[in-house]
């Protein structure tokens, strides 16, 4: 082989070896960053939702005739809770209640001797209860045999979440009067005869005796 064509197979074979070496840096890097997708879609399923929400007390119907109930819930991520809950608030002022409504942090009131009834509501995470209204029946401690509705939503297996909060308020001296799971994914009528949630919720809230 001459001298030039052998300068051209050594630029040849180096072009080839390049190439390949860019390549394979490409599909690392594609691995690479799918597997950080990955984790923080992971993280964030796993922590966002379980943030608390800051919100102040906004009340509702303040001249009610009927008493006063507090109603302490975590929204979650969708707009399924807080639907579902201020639907079930509308029935309590429906039948003259005045409603305190906030979401579950350290700065929730734990105050709950002046109310009538306490309302604790929570999506289901991981087949329990949110954590931001776990922690917040911790920080009350002693509900004193305060009478409580729970309203718990989940795509639609949520009886190990609905036990844990039994027990939860069994734990603390709370008289769980009722307990009202609502499904988002899943048919409502299996329980209610009606798959509305909003409309369970209403009607429930509608028809509670408080006694
Ligand atoms: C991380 C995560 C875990 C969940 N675990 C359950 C579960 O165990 N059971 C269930 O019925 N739904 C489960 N869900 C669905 C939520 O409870 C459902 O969407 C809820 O009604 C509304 O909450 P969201 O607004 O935060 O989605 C889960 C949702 C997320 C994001």
């Amino acid at each position: 082989m001459k001298k030039k064509e052998r300068l051209i197979v050594i630029l040849i074979i180096n072009y080839y070896t390049l190439t390949i070496m860019i390549k394979k840096r490409t599909v690392l890097k594609l691995i690479l960053g799918g597997i950080l997708i990955f984790i923080m879609t992971f993280a964030f399923l796993l922590v966002v939702p379980q943030m608390e929400k800051l919100t102040g007390l906004e009340t509702i119907n303040p001249e009610g005739k009927s008493g006063k109930v507090l109603v302490v819930y975590h929204p979650g991520v969708s707009s399924f809770q807080k639907d579902v809950t201020m639907s079930f608030v509308r029935g309590l002022v429906e039948i003259d209640y005045v409603v305190d409504i906030t979401t579950p942090s350290s700065k929730t009131t734990t105050e709950i001797a002046n109310y009538d009834l306490v309302v604790l509501g929570a999506p289901t995470y991981g087949f329990a209860p949110a954590k931001p209204i776990e922690n917040y029946i911790k920080r009350v401690a002693d509900f004193k045999e305060m009478r409580i509705v729970s309203i718990l939503t989940g795509a639609g297996s949520t009886d190990e979440s609905v036990e844990k909060m039994k027990e939860l308020i069994l734990m603390t001296n709370g008289r769980l009067i009722k307990s009202l799971p609502l499904w988002s994914s899943a048919p409502n009528e299996e329980i209610y005869g009606i798959s509305d949630a909003k409309q369970i919720a209403y009607k429930a809230g509608l028809e509670l005796e408080i006694n």
